[in-house]
């Protein structure tokens, strides 16, 4: 009816072919008697001549009429370009018009829609229908589809079947506050929107569905970053009668697969990595493998002189930094500076450089002879031309202040390549950690995380020492997806119960009907939740999921194209049992 051939199909071979083409006007170039169209759609621009000589005289006159964005019509056929251009695949043909139908007309849009273009990013966002015209946000999109597409058909064709699971429901614990959506039939009564399908893929657990999956909208009211919306999107999946290992494999291969089909990248065996290496040796449970910096302990080769910041701290610790001795002191006392702002909150940064001539030089030469410099550098792997940074104290403040670093020297030299992937397990998480300012432990994961089996027990002598059947698969410095096994066993919940200080009428309140099903026959299960928008960026090859969102919300939880949230009216809030507090 509109269209022969879409903008990004016409070819040389195509030359004399009468065309039929529809799409959005990017670009006019008007000589008088030639004038030259862009005409764009998903999969392409395609140039359109109108030559006074050759077009008919009524087409001509309507063409003066067009603007940007003008949805047209146009019949043709398709020339040789004089002068070609390389950078687009219609290149070297235009198409010669002799029909055209200005389909709708197009107020300037606020910004140039073209891959680099002139909106920021607000005013984009709240134009976002036309941002996704552009090359850059369509392709992400496009991106994101092939991902999905591939994560069915691997799943599906491992037996796993898609299942739809409710989103008004009731509070699950995963560690974010509940969006809440008040229920007009039982007034007074509120649903939650879910965090995750955490307690319903469990029950699909009993009912038998022994592999299931489902892409699916999750909510969390949590404070935004660039890693995180308040909608979202998983990759959800369990599965049945599987240990650990089996969902490793199982998942690993997934994300292989989608490599493979989407990037034509081959992924090697992902290294597993237990969560306590990975505190020590990079200060996060998500180190960035593109880079090395591993850390060093240096207690036992800076304890034994008279410089007291190293004596009386806990843990000294350092990564080098290979080529680091060409930082000139400006360069280190920006660093300097940067570990010391709040956020990070360290005293000070010592370093040792590595000279070129093979003597070193240090921050605290007044207390340290050559000698000791040689046993750090000895100690710490580095070579001449690099530069050792260290930081003292609290072993478990100071890891996260120097994982931070690590993280920045990367980010300031350049190091992380966005077309290069390094994914890793880790394993061996925490059950639970000590919340200071609640004095109760919280789950780690979540409730329902099943400690190891050997470590049951400890769970009333010394909780904090217990770890769990749980993995984070980490990508690029990101947490891209999460599991663990479950607790399939009533009596083992209702203890982690008791030691999350549920009391029986709370947790029977909160999870009864999972523990009600625990009495109906569960199988061991266990599974794993990817974070699709995390995934689909990273490999986009950048960290702003937003980029990845058809219509995100800004940083401060706003649609702003569609003004929302906003209020709703008197006659709304009456219906649903609501009064707003008067002020
Ligand atoms: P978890 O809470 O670790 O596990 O979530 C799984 C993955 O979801 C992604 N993610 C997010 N992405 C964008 N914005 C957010 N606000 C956001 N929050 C989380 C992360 C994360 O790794 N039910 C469990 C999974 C399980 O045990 O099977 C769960 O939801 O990539």
């Amino acid at each position: 009816m509109y269209r022969s051939h879409n903008c990004g199909e016409l070819r040389i071979n195509d030359l004399t072919k009468q065309v039929e083409l529809s799409g959005w006007i990017q670009k006019i170039r008007d000589k008088g008697f030639i004038m030259w169209v862009d005409l764009r759609d998903r999969y392409g621009i395609t140039q359109l001549i109108f030559d006074q000589e050759r077009t008919p005289a009524d087409v001509i006159e309507l063409a003066k009429t067009l603007g940007r964005e003008f949805v047209i019509n146009i019949k043709g056929h398709v020339i040789e370009r004089a002068s070609k251009n390389s950078l687009i695949d219609t290149g070297e043909i235009e198409v010669l018009v002799t029909d055209l139908n200005i389909l709708n007309t197009s107020s300037t849009p606020p910004f140039t829609i073209e891959d680099e273009s002139d909106g920021g990013e607000e005013l984009r966002m709240k134009y976002r229908y036309l941002d996704i015209r552009r090359n850059p946000v369509k392709n992400n999109l496009i991106l994101r589809h092939e991902i999905t597409q591939e994560v069915r058909k691997y799943l599906s064709d491992n037996s796993f079947i898609e299942i739809e699971t409710p989103y008004l429901i009731k509070s699950t614990p995963e560690g974010a506050r509940d969006f809440v959506v008040p229920s007009r039939m039982n007034p007074g009564q509120f649903y939650a929107l879910p965090q995750s399908p955490q307690t319903f893929k469990q029950l699909l657990m009993v009912a038998g569905m022994d592999k299931y999956f489902q892409i699916v909208k999750c909510f969390r009211d949590e404070d935004l970053r660039a890693d995180r919306q308040p909608e979202f999107t998983q990759i959800d999946c369990e599965m049945a009668f599987v240990d650990q290992d089996e969902i490793l494999t199982t998942f690993e291969n997934l994300v292989k697969h989608i490599f493979k089909a989407v990037k034509k990248i081959n992924l090697d065996k992902f290294p597993v990595m237990t969560y306590d290496d990975a505190i020590q040796k990079f200060g996060t449970d998500k180190p960035d493998l593109r880079y090395d910096m591993t850390f060093v302990e240096l207690n036992d080769v800076t304890q034994h002189k008279d410089f007291n910041v190293f004596n009386i701290a806990e843990l000294v610790v350092g990564f080098v930094i290979k080529g680091g001795n060409s930082f000139t002191r400006k360069d280190i006392d920006k660093y300097t500076e940067w570990v010391k702002r709040p956020q990070i909150g360290a005293g000070g940064l010592a370093y040792m450089r590595i000279q070129d001539d093979g003597s070193f030089k240090s921050s605290v030469d007044k207390f340290y002879d050559q000698s000791d410099l040689k046993s750090w550098s000895e100690k710490s792997g580095g070579n001449k031309g690099d530069i050792l940074f260290i930081l003292s104290g609290d072993k478990e403040k100071v890891r996260t202040q120097l994982g931070a670093l690590r993280v920045h020297v990367a980010d300031e030299l350049n190091l992380k390549d966005p077309e290069e992937f390094k994914p890793l397990w880790v394993v061996d998480f925490p059950l639970l950690h000590w919340d200071e300012e609640t004095k109760t432990y919280h789950a780690m994961h979540h409730p329902f995380t099943s400690p190891k089996t050997d470590q049951i027990d400890m769970i009333d002598s010394d909780p904090s020492a217990v770890r769990a059947d749980a993995y984070d698969l980490v990508l690029n410095g990101n947490e891209i997806g999460g599991g663990s096994i479950r607790i399939h066993d009533k009596k083992i919940q209702q203890k982690m119960f008791d030691c999350l200080g549920f009391t029986k009428e709370e947790a029977d309140k909160q999870f009864g009907f999972l523990m009600n099903a625990f009495e109906y026959g569960a199988p061991p299960h266990g599974g794993i939740a990817f974070g699709l928008d995390r995934l689909v960026a990273i490999m986009g090859g950048n960290e702003i999921i937003r980029d990845f969102i058809a219509f995100p919300k800004n940083n401060s939880g706003r649609d702003i194209m569609i003004d929302s949230p906003s209020t709703i009216s008197e006659e709304q809030l009456k219906e649903i049992n609501l009064r707003l507090k008067s002020k």
